[in-house]
Parts: C-alpha cells; structure tokens; sequence
C-alpha cells in the first residue's frame, strides 16, 4: 500500500497490493495532444486546479501518467472540449452533459458548482465516519488516507475528497465531505459519491435485482449509451436493487477477467448509475438519490457523505467478491460476534405465526436443544396485543396472556435447556392501532392533512426526531434488561411514504430520508454498544436492507423470507457478489415450503442452509423420525465446519442463474480443509452427470473425502475436476457435500 504525491506532476497515485487509483489536478491550460494542419496545438482554457481521474485498475509502477488525458479528450468536436474531460467529481452546467454530477444550490439560484484543487492532507490510518457505518482500520498500520481539499471559489463551497487504501485489502473507501464556506446558505440537491470515468464503453454492466422473496438476482446487460440506473427510493436499500454495481469486460467470467465495482454503506436511498458519453467513455457512479435527497447548509455547516467501496478485480467476479467479503467480515463488522462462531438457531415464525403461547414455544425449544440446536428465537407477536399483524407496533410490553410472567421464566427455562433466548423487534416501527400511536400521533413520518399511507397496516416512526430515537432506545433496552436475551432480530417489514417530519423546518424537509438513517445509525449505535454480548441480526421483510450499512452494527442479517432451497441457491449466490455468507442467515423450513409450495428433501435443505448462518424456521415436532435424523445430523456437521463456513474464502462455481446446476465451495485460510456443495434443480434423463472443477487447492497436495476415503491431488480436483453423480433413482432438487481435507 502506498500514496505516491508527485508536485511536479500534481499527480496522486493510490497504490495497493494489486490496484493503482490515479488523480491528477489540471493547469489553467490543457492541450489536446494534436497537431492540428496550420501548426497549432489547441488548448482549453480551465479554472486551474480541475482534478481528473487518469486511471483505476491493475497496479502500475508510480510514473508521470499525464498522457491518458490524450484519450479523453479526443479531436475537437461539437461538444466543447471541457465535456470531455474525465472528472473525478463532474459538475453540470460547465460543458459536461452526462448524468452523474454534483449539483449545489447558491443564494443567486444557479445550481451550478465546480470544484478546484486547494490542497491534500495524507494521514495514517484511517478515521471514523461520524454517525456514519465505515470501514475501520484497528491500527494505524492498516491504512493510509489521503483527503484532497476542494473549493469553488465563488460559491464558498469547500470538500474534502477523501481515499482509504487498505495494506490487507485491494478495496479503496471512498467518502465526500461539503463544507459551506460563505456567509450565504447553499443546498445541495445532486451528490454523486463515487464517480470514476473509463476509458471506452466495452463494459458490462451487473446490478443485484430482485422483490420480496427473491432478492438478488444477478443481472448482466451490457453497456449502451442507453446507459443503466439502478437505485431506490424507498427510504431503505430495498429488496428490489441493491446499493451494488459493477462494470467488468465483457468475456470477464467468475474466474478471470476485469471488474471494477462500488458499493455503498448505506441503508438508505441510493442511485447508482453507469452511462456512455458521446465519446464512447463510460462513467460509472453511486451516491445519494436526488429524487428524495436534498441538504441545506448553513454558513459553517458539513455534510458527510457515507462511504462506498470500490473494488477492481483481474480475477473475474470470484476476485471481486472475495476482496469484499475478507473487508467486511474483519474490518466493517464490528464486535464480540465478529470473530465468533455462530450459534445454530431456531425460529419460531414459521413454525407458529402468531399463534403460540408459552407451550408451544418450550415444546419447540426443547425438542430443538436435544438435537443440539443453540438458540432460540422467538419471533414476532409476543407484546402488546399483536394477535395478527394489524396493531401493537411500538408497544413493547409483553403480552402475558401468551407469556405469563414475561420474558424472563421463558428465557431461563430455554437457558436450563442449554440454550441462548433470542427476541424479534421491530423498533422502527408504529401501528395505527398502538397505545403509542394513540398518545403520539405525529412521531411517525407524515404530512399534515394527507393520508398516511399504511403497508403492512403500520406507519414508520420518524426516527430522525431524537425523543422517537431516544424513545426507541429506551424501549428496546428495557427489554433487553428484563431477561436474559442473546440475540435480537431487528426487523424493519415496510418502506417510507410521505417521507416527512412533523418536526422539520420546511426547508429541511427533503432531508428526512437522510435524517433518519442518521438517527437509526445512533439508535443502533446506542443500543448494540449497550448490549455487546447480543447477537444481533437485521431484517427487512427477509433481505429488503440487506447492505453493507447495517452489516456495520449488526453482524448478520436475515438474507430472504423465501426459505426454499432453489430459490435460496440463486438469492445466497446473488447476495454473495458484495456479502460474505458470514452475513447471510439461512435456515431449513418446513415443506410444502410457506413461499413456493416446493417440496425438497431435508438434505438439499441442509446444504443449501450450511452454506449461511445455519438454523431453523419450522416446528421439530412435526417432522418424521427419518427427518428429525437428519436435521439432528446438520446440526452436527455445521459445528463441525462452521469454522470453515464463516471465514474460509467462499467462491461460486456453477451459477444458478445459467442452468440446471449450481455450485460454491469454501476453503479453510491454509487451505487444508474444502467443502465442495452441488445442487441439481431437475433431473436429467440419461445424463451423463457433471464435472464441477475445484479452485484454489494446493495442487501438489493431497485431499482426502472425509466420507468415503478417497484421494485426490489438488490438482486433479482442479483441473480434471470431480465427477457428481446425483443419487438413483433420479429425482428433482439434488444436492451432494463433499468435505476434503488435506492429508
Ligand atoms: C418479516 C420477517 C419474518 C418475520 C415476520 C414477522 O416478514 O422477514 O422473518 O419475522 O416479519 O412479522
């Protein structure tokens, strides 16, 4: 890792073990690089001091790259020259015309900004976001952090660009901060956090889509000057687009291959955008979605950006995710629960819905303790008067006609089973039908004399007011004392209309979007500091806000309310683009399956589950002995492999989205211990089975089947790969595990 500050050449060349990220500040002339017939060698006048982005990719030697500039600015045209240029932050109004571009509001009502050079700071380390979910460094040795000053000198805006680059990791973290320097109030209504300029429009693009239940899916389209938006504006990352895109070349393939990518920790609104200019460059950018986002600042005042991460990967998409997962699973997960082994867990809400009582819940729990299961998680419906899922949201007392005595006897009972007690919340939330609702009808996000637009039959609690934050961490904490809780799910089951504060100056009303991940951020801060022994684990109606954001307070998050093993195959290898399976949570369900109707065997419904953070969602007492067999033996298996499930590198093989098979593998840090998992979705008359080839094995090496004994070189399991024979007679949804160690 290194920063290379050339002042002669004004160039900034962030350097690490694999990537170089290269910036250079323009002089008040730049020249085309042509000769034009009559001798001249024409040159665009600029404000002195415009930064531009010369390069992001493989690592280069530290060297004057000042002639890349020749390729952006091409022959002169139409256009003006100064479109052209490949900006590390563009500006609208000033002869660029493409999408992406930082807009701010001055007191003369142009919106018109353009930011120069005014200087650059690099520090060791790397500092806090305040308020804000970041990647961390926990010595000053892991990184170096360069800022480089801007300022518009007319306006009086000033920013602070600023770039981490991580010894340990090929990944560069990237956030903005604007400052108003001038005495008159300034808005900004466009801000782009990451926007990197490309040489030539040869790209793919891949964004994760999806809906509830089918999170996502991994799309590929290739780049047209059509371009691709990818955003949402719901007020939470959503189900339907993830906070995620890539550009890599076309013949780029999980394996080999360039691909360049951001991600945004933030869990809220976004827009991530990759465009063609009409100089065949493409841009690529994500930040905050303009449609719901504006931030007035006052004379003094600072906005501070949330952090994206980019990534460039020669090694295909496999390389790109794995340099997302080492960061995220060591340095933006935070905690006691970072490094430890997962509890095996069991959820009640398939199991029961809303109709349990203190019973059923301990005839789950103990036939779950005898077969090993650790936890147990009681899920919604267990306060107020929640029968069902129209009242109660915001009340959170518990309901002793299911319970009595509370929380505490259940949670020591389950405890005597040898088990941890876990609760759901939903802390963001209010129903109509609440005694809090009932005594504060405006803490929740409204406009005054509209409908308030229910989902769910609840409204959301405006959470950036601080007596709503103050009042949720009070909740929320109270109940965490009243028993012996381990392990929270923090659901949070809609997405915000007439997003708006009672509370807000009307001038600051577009920035409630904002104002309320701010105040989530701090109750989240507050409550998981307070409580660093809980395991806590997010949730969005399944993975509705399943991001890098809240990976950063909570260490794992409920991937999918579908639990059915094929179409968990496709969400689990999706979510793994940007997440490592650390995060994802996964769980064996009953069958037929609550979302799909699907009946799969418990085995395939195991693997697939391993491959997260393991558990249950269904009533043990209702499976076959056959079956409760089974369950009790991926309990079993799971801690034996965990170790290896949580931290060993994780790479897709075969992707679901391609065909009949679907294939990842896991391999342990010294690469002693693999486990290869194969699913089949339909079987195949007279097939001749399938090959799946093995990666990063130690090819010289000897790897043993732990189940049948056999041995394999490293490299025939790579190269000849190995041989799946799905079981006879053949049958729909077939999964096979192999665990090999190395001998
Ligand atoms: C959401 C979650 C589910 C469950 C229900 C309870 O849909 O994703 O797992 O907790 O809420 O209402």
């Amino acid at each position: 890792m290194a920063i290379y500050v050339s002042r002669e050449l004004k160039q900034f060349h962030l350097q690490n073990a694999n990537t170089s990220y290269i910036l250079k500040v323009l002089p008040e002339k730049v020249s085309l690089g042509i000769k034009l017939p009559n001798g001249r060698i024409p040159e665009i006048p600029l404000p002195e001091g415009t930064l531009v982005n010369l390069y992001w990719g493989k690592k280069l030697p530290d060297g004057d790259m000042g002639y890349l500039m020749q390729s952006f600015n091409g022959a002169a045209s139409f256009d003006s020259m100064e479109g052209r240029l490949p900006y590390e932050m563009p500006f609208h109004g000033v002869g660029y015309y493409g999408d992406a571009a930082l807009k701010v509001k001055n007191a003369q009502g142009n919106d018109l900004v353009y930011l120069t050079y005014a200087g650059y700071d690099i520090c060791k380390g790397k500092k806090p976001l305040k308020g804000l979910p970041a990647t961390y460094v926990e010595s000053d040795d892991e990184a170096e952090t360069l800022v480089i000053y801007m300022e518009d000198k007319l306006t009086g805006l000033k920013a602070e660009f600023s770039y981490t680059v991580f010894a340990g990791s090929d990944a560069i973290a990237r956030s903005v901060k604007l400052v108003n320097g001038a005495e008159d109030p300034l808005r900004v209504t466009r801000l782009p956090v990451a926007s990197v300029p490309f040489y030539g429009k040869d790209f793919d693009v891949i964004h994760l889509h999806g809906a509830w239940a089918r999170e996502r899916a991994v799309e590929r389209v290739p780049l047209t000057h059509a371009g691709a938006r990818v955003e949402s504006m719901r007020g939470a990352s959503g189900h339907e687009e993830n906070p995620f895109i890539a550009l890599c070349r076309p013949g780029t393939d999980e394996f080999t291959g360039e691909a360049w990518a951001f991600n945004f920790i933030y869990s809220g609104s976004f827009l991530a955008e990759a465009e063609v200019h009409n100089s065949d460059n493409a841009r690529m950018s994500i930040g905050m979605n303009p449609s719901v986002f504006e931030w007035l600042l006052e004379k003094g005042e600072e906005f501070q950006s949330p952090e994206v991460v980019m990534v460039y990967s020669d090694k295909g998409l496999n390389g790109m995710s794995d340099i997302y997962h080492k960061l995220y699973r060591t340095r933006l997960v935070r905690g006691e629960w970072r490094d430890k082994e997962r509890p095996i867990l069991i959820n009640n809400w398939e199991a029961t819905y809303f109709d349990f009582n203190t019973e059923k819940i301990l005839k789950i729990a103990e036939k779950a303790s005898a077969i090993g299961i650790e936890l147990f998680v009681l899920d919604d419906g267990w306060f107020g008067v929640r029968n069902t899922d129209n009242c109660s949201l915001g009340d959170w007392v518990v309901n002793e006609d299911k319970l009595p005595g509370g929380l505490a006897p259940l949670a020591e009972k389950i405890n005597s089973y040898g088990m941890k007690f876990g609760l759901w919340f939903e802390p963001e939330m209010i129903s109509p039908n609440s005694d809090l609702y009932r005594a504060h009808p405006d803490w929740c996000l409204h406009i005054d004399g509209r409908k308030r637009t229910e989902q769910r039959q609840q409204l959301i609690l405006d959470m950036s007011r601080r007596d709503v934050q103050d009042y949720v961490v009070e909740a929320v904490s109270g109940v965490l004392r009243s028993a012996n809780i381990e392990y929270v799910k923090w659901d949070m089951n809609r997405n915000m209309t007439e997003y708006f504060s009672a509370k807000a100056a009307p001038e600051r009303q577009m920035e409630t979007q904002h104002r309320y991940m701010l105040g989530l951020y701090d109750v989240m801060e507050r409550i998981v500091s307070a409580f660093p022994y809980i395991l806590f684990e997010s949730c969005s109606g399944g993975g509705g806000r399943f991001d890098a954001g809240m990976l950063y307070y909570m260490p794992q998050t409920w991937t999918s309310d579908d639990t059915d093993a094929m179409e968990r195959l496709k969400i689990q290898y999706g979510t793994s683009y940007a997440y490592p399976t650390s995060a994802m949570g996964a769980h064996i369900s009953a069958v037929p399956n609550h979302q799909t109707g699907r009946v799969t065997s418990m085995d395939v419904r195991g693997d697939v589950a391993m491959s997260g953070n393991f558990g249950f969602e269904l009533d043990l007492g209702k499976l076959s002995e056959e079956d409760l067999a089974v369950a009790a033996k991926y309990v079993e298996r799971v801690k034996k492999l965990r170790g290896i499930l949580q931290k060993g590198t994780f790479t897709r093989i075969v992707s679901p989205f391609e065909g009949n098979y679907c294939s990842w593998q896991f391999v342990s840090e010294d690469a002693k211990q693999a486990i290869l998992c194969a699913f089949r979705r339909l079987s195949e008359p007279a097939s001749s089975g399938k090959r799946v080839y093995m990666k990063d094995l130690v090819p010289d090496a000897v790897y043993r089947d732990t189940e049948t004994g056999k041995t394999y070189s490293g490299a025939e399991l790579m190269y000849a790969g190995l041989p799946i024979r799905f079981p006879f007679p053949p049958k729909d949804y077939s999964s096979l595990v192999f665990v090999f160690e190395k001998v």
